[in-house]
């Protein structure tokens, strides 16, 4: 038994509502996340929605409830470069959401013999889970910044745990341990690296966060490797949000360098901005507008009753904004090259015409040649991609 109350109602919170999977108790118990977290530590608060500043030395028993409580702790902001105790400005490394971590385990269905890659040490506390489960000489990690990797080291020292930890852009896997039976990203790709599939034995399985960079409402896709050997496909089991492997890191567009010529080509929409924003977190609608329209990024503003959304092109200085006011038809503005809001509301239209479909009816398949296509219900049905 825990010898912490609220490390014991976490396992039993994730334990009823199948986060976690019964195999995985007993490392939960015997690698609690406290042990990979640093002194000072920037818990997120979901009822504030803010990042807060716990430090071990002043206030050990806030400390360690947040370490037992179900909230992402953001460890490392700025790539390193913050410092001081505030939040920084980009959290850059953290500790999963345990009922997130135990999630992606039960998922990646793994056995004593396999042998796996993780992308995104961060902590250590995934691969130690992983360690504890099927012995460290069987797990590998990948961590891309070096400080974050030699705390990890560190972490797992002091917990007994003995993976391999390597220094890299996980971009390009791990080859010296293949071939590995699964594979786990813990950072978000907008592109799966043929690596991670080569590298994976025809039947294991790719677990990575993916998705477009619309928005930052990822999947996470559950990819099994094709008899090829270079091809995978799967579905995907829920929604995810991880921050984005550095080397595929959206560069935020200058608003300024994109309209120099407002207000460009005018016209209304009957469509509403609940028609294009998921209130709910879990809410599918983005991640597949960002599917069916591609190298596009979004973001909307609310302001009282009046909400704009604004579209960037990534590939050229197209825009649009969608003013919408919550009465009659919103006014759309758009300039450059591309017609954005014309491709948004027609892939709108696709989609809805597809009878918006969840999580559980849309699949990926991986080529040989590194198309990502998108489908619904059965991998002939694709519906975008490329
Ligand atoms: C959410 S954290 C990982 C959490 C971790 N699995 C744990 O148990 O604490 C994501 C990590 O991915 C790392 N990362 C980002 N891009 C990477 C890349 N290209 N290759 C390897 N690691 C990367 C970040 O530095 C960060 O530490």
């Amino acid at each position: 038994m825990s010898a912490r109350p609220a490390h014991a109602e976490l396992e039993r919170r994730l334990l009823d509502t199948g986060a976690m999977a019964p195999e995985w108790a007993g490392a939960f118990r015997a690698v609690p996340r406290s042990g990979f977290l640093p002194e000072t530590m920037w818990p997120f608060d979901t009822a504030s929605g803010q990042s807060l500043t716990v430090d071990r030395r002043t206030d050990p028993e806030a400390w360690y409830r947040w370490a037992d409580a179900d909230v992402p702790i953001t460890t490392q902001w700025d790539d390193g470069r913050h410092v001081g105790p505030g939040p920084g400005h980009v959290y850059t490394s953290s500790a999963s959401m345990p009922s997130v971590v135990f999630g992606m385990l039960r998922d990646l269905d793994v056995r004593p013999g396999m042998r796996v890659l993780e992308i995104g040490t961060g902590t250590g506390w995934t691969a130690a889970l992983l360690s504890h489960r099927l012995g460290g000489q069987w797990v590998t990690t990948v961590e891309v910044d070096p400080d974050v990797a030699e705390q990890a080291s560190a972490n797992l020292r002091r917990a007994g745990c003995s993976p391999r930890v390597v220094i890299a852009d996980g971009a390009t896997g791990c080859r010296d341990n293949a071939p590995y039976d699964r594979v786990i990203a813990t950072c978000g790709m907008r592109r799966i690296p043929p690596e991670w599939i080569g590298q994976t034995r025809p039947g294991g399985i790719v677990l990575v966060p993916w998705g477009t960079d619309y928005s930052q409402r990822d999947a996470l896709a559950l990819l099994v490797v094709a008899a090829d050997g270079a091809s995978a496909r799967g579905r995907f089991t829920g929604p995810a949000q991880f921050m984005k492997a550095r080397s595929q890191r959206l560069v935020w567009p200058r608003h300024e360098e994109y309209v120099t010529d407002w207000p460009g080509e005018v016209s209304t929409t009957p469509l509403a901005r609940r028609d294009l924003v998921s209130d709910d977190p879990y809410g599918i609608t983005e991640f597949a507008l960002g599917l069916l329209v591609p190298d596009c990024t979004h973001t909307v503003h609310d302001q009282g009753d009046v909400s704009t959304a604004w579209f960037y092109g990534l590939t050229d200085s197209s825009w649009a904004a969608v003013r919408f006011t919550g009465e009659g038809d919103a006014e759309v503005y758009q300039g450059g090259p591309r017609r954005l809001w014309d491709e948004v509301e027609a892939a709108w239209r696709r989609w809805d015409g597809q009878g918006r479909p969840g999580w559980d009816r849309l699949g990926l398949t991986v080529t040989a040649e590194g198309e990502h296509l998108l489908w619904v219900d059965a991998p002939g049905r694709v519906l975008s991609g490329g």
